[in-house]
């Protein structure tokens, strides 16, 4: 049998890696952080100094896409509560932070909008999803959490359980403020207006782009977790992942 397969998608700031990385820690899971492909292929575009937002350089950046090596190591802690921790690196340099900077946040959608950006992404994907997999997860059954915004939709269209986040855009843009203050990534001034308009312009880019666009698929489960905490919302998730092993 091939490994149980979780598909989270939702706009920015839904919580959805938080969730995704404490559902597959809970479950013994695989966990995939699709966002990071992008904001990579985003970072390698503007330290070579390309405008992501320049639609001529739209197959330079495709090359990159397709040229960069992109790698994830997630760490699991035995402590059930505790949050595990993704490290992202692009061509081995470790990039964690350097992804989650404005700069990077603010161009991201732009270029995951680029067709052959997204198909070069996905087939990187697929290909970690098809190893991580291999290995036999602590449930005594191998498995595997993806999250981003085509999961459901496009990169596992026969997950066996799709859940689609969504959360007031105010309540997102006070999450992601809080995650960046802990993290100390948070930029001078940076205040919960701002991040909530940035979240709002990088979801309707989203959903409206031609490329495999945000969209709950059919056959997805709707989580909205405005009133939700993050214990709630990875028990709801563990829960059905339970009921339909
Ligand atoms: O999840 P995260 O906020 O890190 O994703 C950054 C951006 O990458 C999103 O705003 C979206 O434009 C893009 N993305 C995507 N498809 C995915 C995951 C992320 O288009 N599966």
């Amino acid at each position: 049998t091939r490994p149980f397969q979780v598909a989270i998608d939702g706009p920015a700031a839904s919580g959805k890696s938080t969730t995704a990385k404490m559902v597959a820690q809970r479950l013994g899971f695989d966990y995939i952080d699709t966002g990071a492909f992008y904001r990579c292929v985003t970072l390698a575009a503007l330290s070579k100094g390309i405008d992501p937002s320049n639609q001529s350089q739209a197959s330079q950046i495709s090359n990159l896409a397709q040229s960069s090596h992109i790698g994830l190591k997630t760490v699991f802690s035995t402590s059930p509560s505790s949050l595990p921790t993704t490290r992202v690196f692009l061509d081995k340099k470790d990039v964690s932070s350097e992804i989650r900077t404005g700069t990077v946040s603010k161009h991201v959608s732009a270029v995951a909008a680029i067709g052959p950006v997204r198909e070069a992404v996905l087939q990187k994907v697929r290909d970690m999803g098809a190893t991580s997999a291999s290995q036999e997860g602590n449930s005594g059954r191998a498995g595997l959490v993806m999250d981003g915004r085509d999961i459901g939709t496009v990169v596992l269209p026969n997950a066996d359980l799709k859940i689609f986040l969504v959360a007031d855009s105010r309540v997102r843009a006070e999450r992601r403020l809080q995650e960046l203050a802990k993290s100390g990534s948070k930029e001078e001034g940076l205040d919960v207006e701002t991040v909530q308009k940035d979240l709002e312009r990088r979801d309707e880019l989203d959903r409206t782009r031609k490329a495999s666009p945000l969209r709950k698929a059919d056959d997805a489960v709707e989580l909205d977790t405005s009133h939700l905490t993050i214990e709630g919302q990875v028990d709801a998730i563990v829960q059905e992942v339970h009921r339909r092993q």
